[in-house]
C-alpha cells in the first residue's frame, strides 16, 4: 500500500525546530504588547466573496491562488455556499471589525494574529500553500487617528525593533507611496498609455497584466521587462499634495526614530486594497531565501471597510511571513546564540521493573511540580537500556527500584563522570536542579 504524505506544499513543523517558532511567536507577543496591540482570532475559512471583494477579484491570489470548496448544507441540497480558505487575513480582520461594530469605541484598534494561511502558489523553498503570518492591522474611524503618517512610522519601527530583538541580520526596509485612491486611477490610466504600445515586447505574464492590473507589470522580476519597466511613469509624480504630505511626515518619522529605509517607487504590492503608504523588508545577506522572498509586507487601506459594507475605516497592516522568518533565523544560525537550544531534561528517572512504574512517575510529578524537566523510562527496560536512553537526553539518571522504593533514598548516577550519588527522595529536587545549573 502506498504510505500517505503530508501533500505537496505543506509540511509537518516538528521538535526541536518547533521551539524556534515558539520563540518567534513569544516575542512578537512581547513586542507588539508593548506597543499596545491585542491579539485577534479569525476563522480559518470565510465566505470567498470576502476576498473577492476585500482583496480583489483581479489580484493573483483571488484570481489563481485559492481554495474554494461549495460547502452544501445537505448531500443532496441544491443551495451551496462558496467558502474559502484565508489566503491572508486583513479581510477577515476589517469583517470583524465591521462585524463587531468596534468602530461604535471611537477607538484607534491595534490587532495583531498569528495563523495558517493558504494560497495555491508553486511550492518552493520559502513559498508554501499552507503558511503562517504574524500579522497586525491598526484601524478606526479617521477621528481616531487611524490616517495619521505616525501610525505608519509606528508600526515599520515596531518591526524593525523585533527583526533586532530577534537577531535578523541585514533586513533592509523599501517604502513607498502608492497615493490616495483617486490617485491609483490617474497613475493607472497613465501606465496603461505608456504600456500599449510596448507592451508586446514583455513577459506573457506581464502581456497579461498590463491589460489586467497594469500596477502589478512594476512587480515583474523577468530580466527581459527590467529597461521597458525603467522607463515607465512613476507614482510619485502623480501623487496629490495630501499624499505627498503624508508620505513625507512618515519619512521624517523614520528618522527620527532612526529607522532605516530605502525609498523605491516601484513598489507597489500584489493585494488591491493599498493607498498610500506601501513597504516591505527583505534580507539581503545569509537569509536562505531567495531574492524574490519578501519577509514581510504591508501597507495602508483606505476604502476597504466600506467596499465591505462597513463604515469609513482607513488602516495600515502586515504580514511577517513567519516561514521565511525561521528558514532566516536558521540560516543565519541565530537560534542558538538567542539561547533558544532545547531544554535540556534534568533528569531521567529509570524505574527497575514494571512494579516500580507507577512509583517512577509519581517521583516524576513531583519533580515537575517543582519546575523540573523530567523524563521517565519504564520498567520492562534493562539497566543498559536505560542508560542508553538517558544518556541521549541528559546526564542525570535517577534509579528507583524496590530499595530506593521502600528506603526512601534514591541513586543518581551521572552518566558523564559515572559518579553515583545517595539523595534522600526530599532533597532530590534540589540536587537536580543545583547540579542542572552547574552542568
Ligand atoms: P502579502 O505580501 O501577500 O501581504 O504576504 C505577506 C508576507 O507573507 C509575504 O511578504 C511573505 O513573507 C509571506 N508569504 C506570502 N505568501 C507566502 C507563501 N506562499 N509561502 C510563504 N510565505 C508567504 C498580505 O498578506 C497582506 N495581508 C499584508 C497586510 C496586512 N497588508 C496590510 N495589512
Amino acid at each position: 500500500m502506498a504510505t500517505l504524505k503530508a501533500v505537496r506544499g505543506t509540511r509537518d513543523l516538528l521538535p526541536p525546530e518547533t521551539a524556534l517558532w515558539n520563540h518567534v511567536e513569544a516575542t512578537a507577543r512581547a513586542v507588539f504588547a508593548r506597543y499596545a496591540f491585542g491579539e485577534i482570532r479569525t476563522p480559518i475559512f470565510e465566505d470567498t466573496a470576502l476576498f473577492a471583494r476585500g482583496v480583489g477579484e483581479e489580484t493573483d491570489i483571488v484570481s489563481k491562488e485559492m481554495y474554494t470548496w461549495e460547502d452544501r448544507a445537505r448531500a443532496d441540497s441544491d443551495s451551496a455556499q462558496s467558502l474559502t480558505l484565508r489566503p491572508e487575513n486583513t479581510a477577515g480582520v476589517v469583517r470583524a471589525y465591521i462585524e463587531h461594530k468596534l468602530a461604535d469605541t471611537g477607538m484607534l484598534q491595534k490587532l495583531f494574529y498569528i495563523g495558517p494561511q493558504f494560497r495555491r502558489e508553486r511550492p518552493q523553498r520559502g513559498r508554501y500553500r499552507q503558511f503562517w503570518q504574524i500579522g497586525a492591522e491598526v484601524l478606526g474611524p479617521s477621528w481616531s487617528g487611524a490616517d495619521s503618517a505616525l501610525r505608519d512610522a509606528e508600526v515599520l519601527e515596531m518591526l524593525s525593533t523585533f527583526l533586532n530583538e530577534l537577531g535578523v541580520k541585514g533586513w533592509r526596509l523599501e517604502v513607498n507611496s502608492v497615493g490616495s485612491s483617486t490617485d491609483r486611477p490617474r497613475y493607472i490610466a497613465a501606465l496603461r498609455e505608456a504600456l500599449a504600445p510596448v507592451k508586446h515586447r514583455m513577459s506573457a505574464d506581464n502581456q497579461r497584466r498590463a491589460e489586467t492590473n497594469p500596477l502589478r507589470v512594476l512587480d515583474s522580476k523577468a530580466p527581459e521587462d527590467q529597461e521597458i519597466i525603467n522607463g515607465l511613469p512613476k507614482i510619485a509624480d502623480f501623487l496629490d499634495d495630501a499624499s505627498r504630505e503624508h508620505f513625507a511626515q512618515v519619512l521624517a518619522a523614520l528618522d527620527a526614530c532612526g529607522v532605516s529605509y530605502t525609498v523605491n517607487p516601484r513598489l507597489v504590492r500584489g493585494l488591491d486594497y493599498y493607498t498610500r503608504t506601501t513597504f516591505e523588508f527583505t534580507v539581503t545577506d545569509g537569509s536562505g531565501l531567495g531574492t524574490q522572498n519578501a519577509l514581510l509586507g504591508g501597507g495602508r487601506y483606505d476604502g476597504l471597510s466600506e467596499m465591505l459594507g462597513g463604515p469609513k475605516a482607513p488602516g495600515i497592516g502586515f504580514a511577517i511571513g513567519e516561514d521565511r522568518l525561521i528558514l532566516t533565523l536558521q540560516a543565519q544560525a541565530e537560534a542558538e546564540a538567542n539561547g533558544v537550544a532545547e531544554r535540556k531534561l534534568d533528569a531521567f528517572i529509570a524505574p527497575m521493573g514494571v512494579a516500580q512504574n507507577a512509583g517512577a512517575l509519581a517521583l516524576a510529578q513531583e519533580l515537575r511540580r517543582a519546575g523540573l524537566t523530567i523524563e521517565v523510562g519504564d520498567g520492562s527496560f534493562r539497566l543498559k537500556k536505560s542508560f542508553e536512553t538517558a544518556d541521549k537526553l541528559t546526564r542525570r539518571m535517577v534509579i528507583l527500584g524496590e530499595d530506593e522504593a521502600s528506603s526512601g533514598i534514591l541513586t543518581v548516577k551521572d552518566l558523564i563522570t559515572g559518579e553515583q550519588t545517595k539523595v534522600a527522595r526530599a532533597d532530590l529536587k534540589d540536587f537536580c536542579a543545583a547540579a542542572s545549573l552547574s552542568s
